[in-house]
């Protein structure tokens, strides 16, 4: 990969021992991929932030490193509320180690709203083409398809790498080539709210590493593709998807829809809501949660209306930024006049909290197939008004 002169010194260590590192990670992973050359970004959205998954050999890794990021640069959800944890049942031990976590983090300048939806944050505006290196896998495919921006799914070390030098390497979803849809997924039936998690959890089997493109009756809004982008991330490795005269590149570049085409019907997305994820598959409900990814304002706001005047009486989680609670004090308000919770910082799946439970509802296509592996509980899909149902009592 050609390297610039100033490259090749930080390379050889002339800027010190951690851009030295992060130019060997950027520069091992263009060598890999075959990349030509570094690209600047625009922005970086680093994961790798809760104690749950990074540990203290992670906390070990980031205390270390010393300098300052070039680009505006984001922490991923950590494992729990950074000011409401004590709420959420989780221990001194752990939340000691997280708040030594993000200040770690914070010291290398990097924004510590614990976020994967960046793209709602004030100051942190992406647009079509603009190249990332965001890393959480929702987050990626929401700035890749619904955006246009061009991001590879980044781990949390390229990211952060790629965020102090300000370049990532030149390969992947940042060229024309590797963003043209290679599965067509023609859908039979109307969608609506987390039909879109149900299709996504489907069509991410389908589709593997692929790029697909969608062909819909309905029309989905950006919360909709949302949920499908951080679905298909999960049960399969999507990075960027395309929805024919909706999603921005589809609409621009007029992609041709390839020749292998799977089709889905609504027996399909039956089926998802049907099947309990995890091994017991027969207990009830005792917790419910959204906000994965993390709600949006509209989101929060459909919460609120749908909860005002009802009491939760078993456990119900919203997740969003605290910049976008913050906004929006009346809807948190709100929310948990009936008991619900609004957490920020984190989520169901980063955070210790879920194994306190049995089986948990969500309204999230994602979360539905994380929840089983990671926080070795059940789950259960279903569209938000089911969701609450499950965790009022029964006077509502
Ligand atoms: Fe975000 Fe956690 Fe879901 S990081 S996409 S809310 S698993």
């Amino acid at each position: 990969m050609y390297l610039t002169t100033d490259e090749e010194r930080i390379l050889e260590g002339e800027e010190g021992e951690t851009l030295r590192k992060a130019m060997e990670i950027l520069v091992a992973l263009g060598d890999i991929y075959g990349a030509d050359c570094l690209i600047p970004i625009k922005s970086a959205q680093i994961a790798g932030v809760s104690y749950k998954t990074i540990g203290d050999a992670g906390l070990e890794w980031i205390s270390d490193l010393k300098g300052h990021v070039k680009v505006p640069s984001v922490l991923n959800p950590a494992g729990m509320d950074m000011i409401r944890w004590n709420e959420m049942g989780i221990s001194r031990d752990f939340a000691k180690k997280q708040k030594q976590i993000v200040e770690a983090y914070g010291r290398l300048g990097i924004n510590t709203m614990c976020t994967c939806t960046p793209y709602y944050l004030k100051g942190f505006s992406v647009g079509y083409g603009d190249h990332l290196a965001w890393s959480e896998s929702s987050a990626v495919s929401y700035a890749n398809s619904v955006i246009g921006a061009r991001t590879n799914r980044e781990g949390g070390p390229s990211a952060l790498s790629a965020a102090l030098v300000g370049k990532t390497a030149n390969y992947g979803y940042h060229l024309d080539e590797k963003r043209i849809p290679n599965i067509g997924i023609r859908v039979e039936c109307n969608l609506k709210g987390a039909d879109y998690g149900a299709l996504g959890y489907v069509a991410g089997k389908i589709s593997g590493n692929m790029v697909p493109i969608f062909s819909l009756t309905s029309n989905p809004t950006n919360d909709e593709l949302k949920s499908l982008g951080a679905a298909m991330a999960a049960s399969g490795a999507v990075a960027l998807y395309h929805v024919e005269n909706v999603t921005p590149e589809a609409r621009k570049m007029k992609y041709d829809f390839p020749e292998e085409v799977v089709v889905i019907e609504r027996a399909d997305i039956e089926e998802v809501y049907a099947t309990v994820g995890g091994s017991d598959g027969n207990s009830e409900c005792d917790v419910a949660a959204a906000g994965c990814p993390h709600c949006s304002p509209k989101e929060l706001e459909s919460i609120a209306q749908m909860i005002k005047g009802k009491t939760v009486d078993k456990e119900f989680w919203v997740f969003t930024s605290r910049e976008v609670a913050t906004k929006y004090p009346d809807l948190v308000e709100t929310i948990e006049k009936s008991g619900a919770k609004v957490l920020c910082d984190t989520c169901m799946i980063v955070s210790p909290a879920a194994n306190n439970f049995h089986h948990m509802a969500v309204n999230s296509g994602k979360a539905y197939s994380y929840i089983p592996g990671m926080c070795r509980i059940n789950s259960t899909l279903c569209d938000l008004e089911h969701c609450i149902k499950k965790v009022v009592s029964d006077d509502n």
